[in-house]
């Protein structure tokens, strides 16, 4: 697994040619299947979501990473020790409801040691966006979220884009949304959608990168 592992130079210089590749695979139809390699590593991609952004945002991840991969809804999972076992790679990815899922966190925290080196990416889904130097500083507060109970910084971390459907909204979370809009916000709750389709693809391809470099 560890000739698998790119340095850090060579990470970069691999990134910044398989982008261009995606953007340009992507804008003219380049058949994707002459991406495909063969290769028998494990991987999970496992991800929480309240609402189903995140869900959505991960099967865009998965579009663009042609290898087989996992897709593993947090809550569903029963035996931590067996999850941080089973998988030669993971990703690991949530929505944030004034933080990231607890037992995402939880399953971090106490599977660090058996995780060490094989989670390769991290991302959040979320309501902030990074046009701003707050927003980048809460974005990157709640990567750290996922970071701290690792031990360590994966290689391809981001954030996408998050929706909000208050029709959807438990009555705590409408409360508590209502009453923040009004008070930092200045005004009435509504409804968004700022996901981000094309990003998340570009990342699943920026994932494959790793297994093709
Ligand atoms: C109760 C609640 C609290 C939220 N708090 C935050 C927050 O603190 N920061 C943020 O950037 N987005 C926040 N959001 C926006 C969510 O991150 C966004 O709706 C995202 O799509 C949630 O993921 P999900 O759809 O997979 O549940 C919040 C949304 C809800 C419903």
């Amino acid at each position: 697994m560890s000739d698998q592992k790119l340095n850090r130079r060579e990470f970069f210089h691999k990134t910044g040619r398989y982008s261009l590749t995606s953007v340009l695979a992507l804008n003219f139809g380049f058949g994707i299947s002459q991406l495909v390699k063969a290769d028998s590593s494990k991987m999970a991609l496992i991800y929480a979501t309240r609402y189903g952004a995140t869900k959505d945002t991960v099967l865009w991840i998965k579009s663009g990473l042609q290898r087989d991969v996992e897709l593993l809804n947090i809550e569903e999972v029963t035996d931590f020790q067996a999850l941080a076992t089973k998988y030669d790679y993971y990703v690991v990815g949530s929505g944030v409801w004034r933080g990231i899922h607890e037992k995402l966190v939880a399953f971090l925290s106490s599977e660090s040691k058996a995780l060490q080196g094989k989670v390769l990416g991290s991302f959040v889904v979320c309501g902030s966006t990074a046009a701003t130097e707050s927003g980048k500083r809460r974005i990157d507060g709640y990567l750290k979220q996922i970071h701290s109970p690792l031990g360590y910084k994966p290689t391809f971390n981001t954030h996408f884009g998050g929706r909000l459907s208050v029709e959807k909204l438990t009555e705590a979370d409408k409360q508590a949304l209502t009453r923040f809009y009004q008070v930092y916000l200045n005004k009435a709750l509504e409804s968004w959608d700022r996901t981000e389709p094309s990003k998340a693809q570009l990342y699943g391809m920026d994932l494959q990168q790793f297994f093709d470099g």
